[in-house]
């Protein structure tokens, strides 16, 4: 039994407005239970530019869950567990590709782009292929991106999907290319890496680079007013609260950069051509968005960073970055790649050194949970609502 392994005192030794008790972080079986607690959410699976013709797939890892998006003959896109129907193979092995049929590489079973099974060899009478499809996943596409949860009825996305299409649809995300991508992997919990993440405390200590650029490093100076911008309908949008489970975490926030600054660069100038309307118009803006617990978003007026973080072991997790262009700008002629990555690299690596600093002092035995500060809400909401996560998950393996 997989719950009762947990050690029955660490729930009833959190402290709210304290950082986690030491073995939310390092403890296996917690762990177990914090995948089979993420596999019900939803997690960001690609984006649109990737999966424009049938055929196209990417696959999704979230241990031990694979997933498969794949866009079908009839342009519809559709999610499948990647597990084969015949033995359990996973079917597609690359992070991506194009094919005209998914084909198991153990016993070459193979099947259509919308998840029926169409070949298998040598099978006795009475083997019925209708019976043997691929298994369907929950997928929404929403502007441009593409989210799949990896167990059946997701909490609901819909109260966010508004305010994020507006934003994303503002950043013309939808028709946007990938210009770059790289992944960092952090000796960490995830659970570190996601705090980490929600505030901007350490952003003045650690980040002199992106403090130089951001308002939101500085106290009291997180957000626009909570008006809509009047022309876009943007508008800030918070959903996750600890009490409503059945409903996805979405946030959209806008923030400002410093004065005289147009975007996330070395020098604050613009590095690519305008995405969209906010492109052309927003110079000094930057909306932060968050899909579920492990997908997050930023949209600057030329150019977007897209961060999945993807838990690997109790201790190791990894950090995808993902960088957007507009979706006609070309490397070389239209924006310098090195310059487009220059910020959220430098920051990303910076990152990986301070929650592996604090994964180590988490290890010892002179830890103990920590208060958070007035600039650490973020972080405050967001491990409240993991505890209450966890306190109410009963483990599918249980
Ligand atoms: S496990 Fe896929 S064909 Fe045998
Ligand atoms: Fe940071």
């Amino acid at each position: 039994m997989l719950h009762s392994s947990i050690p029955p005192h660490l729930l009833a030794s959190v402290r709210p407005g304290f950082s986690l008790p030491q073995g939310f972080y390092l403890d296996p079986t917690v762990f177990a239970r914090d995948l089979d607690l993420l596999a019900a959410h939803w997690t960001f699976a690609g984006h649109v530019s990737e999966l424009r013709e049938p055929g196209d797939w990417v696959t999704i890892e979230l241990d031990p869950e694979s997933a498969i998006v794949v866009r079908g003959e009839d342009g519809e896109l559709r999610a499948f567990a990647n597990v084969c129907r015949h033995r359990g193979s996973r079917v597609c092995i690359a992070a991506r590709g194009r094919s005209a049929f998914l084909t198991c590489p153990y016993h070459a079973w193979s099947y259509e782009l919308d998840g029926r099974l169409r070949r298998a060899r040598e099978m006795p009478a009475g083997f019925d292929p209708a019976d043997y499809g691929l298994k369907r996943l929950p997928l929404r596409e929403i502007g441009g991106l593409v989210f799949v949860a990896f167990a059946p009825d997701p909490p609901a996305l819909e109260q966010g999907v508004p305010a994020l299409e507006r934003m994303l649809n503002h950043f013309a995300w939808p028709t946007a290319r990938i210009a770059e991508r790289r992944a960092y992997t952090v000796a960490a919990n995830w659970k570190l890496a996601m705090e980490n993440y929600h505030e901007c405390y350490h952003c003045a200590p650690a980040h002199p680079e992106f403090a130089r650029l951001h308002a939101l490093a500085r106290p009291n100076n997180r957000s626009l007013s909570d008006e809509p911008d009047v022309l876009s309908g943007l508008a800030d949008f918070e959903d996750w609260e600890a009490d409503r489970l059945d409903r996805e975490v979405v946030r959209v926030m806008r923030s400002h950069l410093v004065a005289s600054c147009e975007t996330g660069s070395r020098d604050g100038r613009r590095l690519a051509p305008p995405m969209g309307e906010g492109g052309r118009r927003e110079d000094g803006l930057v909306v932060f968005a968050e899909v579920g617990p492990l997908s997050a978003f930023l949209a600057y007026p030329d150019h977007g960073v897209i961060y999945r973080f993807i838990p690997r072991e109790p201790l190791r997790t990894e950090m995808e970055v993902i960088w957007l262009v507009e979706g006609s700008a070309e490397a070389g002629r239209d924006y310098d790649p090195e310059a487009l990555v220059w910020l959220w690299e430098v920051t990303t690596i910076a990152d990986k050194t301070i929650i592996e600093r604090n994964q180590a002092g988490v290890r010892s035995r002179a830890y103990e949970p920590g208060p958070f500060s007035l600039m650490e809400p973020g972080t405050r909401q967001y491990v409240d609502r993991y505890v209450a996560e966890f306190a109410a998950h009963e483990p599918a393996t249980a």
